[in-house]
């Protein structure tokens, strides 16, 4: 397990003053989750390169993007130009991700694989070694603000045994739902990367919130 990392989700911002928002936690986090959806893999539409490359000006955070798209390699050159650090695509859209996975290394991006709450850990079993990230959603995709589906933790031990019994250094990746009070239960089947968008800047102190969500984290660690 590699040390916890907490990524906001800029989804849960005030998109009319995103910079402000971004500065505001930038101090106490390490990633900036960034929801792209497109309205057809997931019916919302959210943003897309424009509106990271426009963050990238005023930031240096690891900027995570979580592709919720049905062509999510299209638009890999363009998020590399942009600022984008990692590109996490949907097993339920790349079946084989590999040739995906080898475009996104030759844009000069690492990348992740998600899985949405249905499907099983098996899909992406074959292709856990091509992936620098491995997001298991904890919601089903396309919406902020969901309740945190606790199955999710089942699938996620599942992922840290395969992942230390083949000796890699994969980053497991919670997303949807996540808050201080199940953070440590996903800290301890072996979450790496909590991603938290309500939780953060749907706080009236979105720092005090990270200080909270570190500190349930990182208790008795
Ligand atoms: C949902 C997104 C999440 C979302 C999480 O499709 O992938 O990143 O922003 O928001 P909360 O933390 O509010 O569930
Ligand atoms: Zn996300």
């Amino acid at each position: 397990m590699q040390p916890a990392r907490i990524a906001p989700s800029l989804l849960a911002a005030d998109f009319a003053h995103l910079a402000e928002e971004v500065a505001m936690v930038e101090p106490h986090v390490e990633f900036l989750h960034l929801d792209v959806m497109d309205g057809h893999f997931v019916p919302n539409i959210t943003f897309g390169t424009p509106v990271i490359a426009a963050l990238r000006r005023f930031s240096s955070l690891f900027f995570d993007c979580h592709l919720m798209t049905t062509n999510p390699d299209a638009h890999f050159p363009a998020l590399h130009t942009a600022g984008a650090d990692l590109v996490t695509v949907h097993i339920e859209v790349c079946p084989d991700p590999t040739r995906v996975a080898a475009r996104a290394r030759a844009e000069g991006l690492s990348f992740g694989l998600a899985l949405n709450p249905s499907t099983p850990f098996e899909a992406v079993e074959p292709f856990v070694e091509l992936v620098d990230l491995l997001l298991i959603m904890s919601v089903h995709p396309g919406l902020g603000g969901q309740s945190f589906i606790s199955d999710s933790l089942k699938k996620v031990e599942i992922a840290r045994k395969f992942i230390d019994s083949h000796s890699l250094t994969t980053d497991i990746e919670i997303d949807g739902g996540v808050s201080s009070e199940n953070a440590r239960a996903a800290r301890d089947v072996g979450v790496d990367v909590f991603v938290a968008g309500s939780a953060i800047f749907g706080s009236p102190d979105p720092v005090a919130a990270v200080r909270h969500l570190r500190a349930a984290v990182e208790s008795m660690e």
